[in-house]
């Protein structure tokens, strides 16, 4: 497929596994990506991974200043902006709400909220220039769907950006900007595991295990988020905008009544 043939794209966190697993199908599609990152010694191993048709741009999310940049970079280096993936986020550290420190949850809101509005902010006026575009803005099944013990900043943040999708779908609509958000489940990359990021037999021991509750047996990996992201920055989604897109292998199917280990009778 070429479906991002003569397109250019943006993706923040590019230098993680969603991001460059991403960058990878959108490049693999024909387009040239710009690999925006805090880390830029990650972004630039994904771009130095591709090649020609990617660049890496040092910028972190909770900026304006770096999300204004890396757009002018977008413009400079390739002449336009169409598609923008905002998937820069941070996991938290695990803590009680009562214990929370509140800088925590500044931080964790600031990247994963504040950083998606600030990318969306600075990269709108490009797309409008290019005369429409698409924007996938990452969010989380466990937004919605669930949510997890001593992650009060994370559910939050991604809860509210199936929010931001819908409204920003709204406000877009008119320029030709389609927006939808993304929501995974758990991903086999260092955030869902980062204790067993440099062991690889607790890491495969981690996963499968995992897998085990997941009704379709397998984890999702950072290709399988890619292939979502590209289906929804592509003209196959053009008719859907402030949608939520769930990836999950049935994983929050799994209600009281349904988990594995329920005594529930099942008919
Ligand atoms: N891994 C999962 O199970 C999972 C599930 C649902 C959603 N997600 C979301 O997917 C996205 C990518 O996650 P991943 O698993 O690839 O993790 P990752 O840690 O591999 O990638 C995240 C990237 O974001 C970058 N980043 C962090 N703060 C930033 C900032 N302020 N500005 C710019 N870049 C910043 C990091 O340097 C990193 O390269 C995140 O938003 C995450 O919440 C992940």
């Amino acid at each position: 497929m070429n479906r991002f043939n003569g397109k250019v794209a943006l993706i923040t966190g590019g230098g993680g596994a969603i991001g460059r697993a991403s960058a990878l199908r959108f490049v693999e599609e024909g387009a040239r990506v710009v690999i925006a990152d805090v880390d830029f010694e990650r972004a630039n191993a994904v771009a130095a991974e591709i090649g020609a048709d990617a660049f890496a741009v040092q910028a972190d999310v909770t900026k304006p200043d770096d999300c204004a940049a890396m757009t002018d970079a977008a413009n400079a280096r390739f002449g336009k902006l169409d598609v923008v993936f905002a998937n820069a986020g941070v996991g938290g550290e695990k803590t009680e709400f009562v214990d929370m420190p509140m800088e925590e949850w500044d931080r964790v809101i600031g990247v994963n909220l504040r950083g998606m509005v600030l990318t969306c902010k600075a990269a709108a006026p490009a797309l409008i220039h290019a005369g429409g575009g698409s924007i996938v803005l990452m969010g989380s099944s466990t937004g919605g769907w669930d949510t997890i013990l001593g992650a009060g900043p994370y559910m939050t943040s991604k809860e509210a950006i199936n929010a931001l999708a819908r409204n920003l779908a709204l406000e877009l609509a008119r320029h030709r900007i389609r927006v939808n958000a993304l929501c995974p489940g758990i991903i086999q990359t260092p955030l869902s595991f980062r204790q067993a990021a440099d062991d690889p037999a607790a890491w495969e021991q981690f996963f499968a295990r995992l897998a085990q509750r997941i009704p379709l047996r397998r984890v999702g990996q950072p290709e399988d988020v890619a292939a979502s992201v590209a289906f929804l920055a592509s003209d196959d989604a053009r008719h859907i905008t402030g949608a939520t897109l769930l990836i999950d292998g049935g994983q929050t199917l799994q209600s009281w009544s349904n988990a594995p280990d329920t005594a529930y009778p099942s008919s």
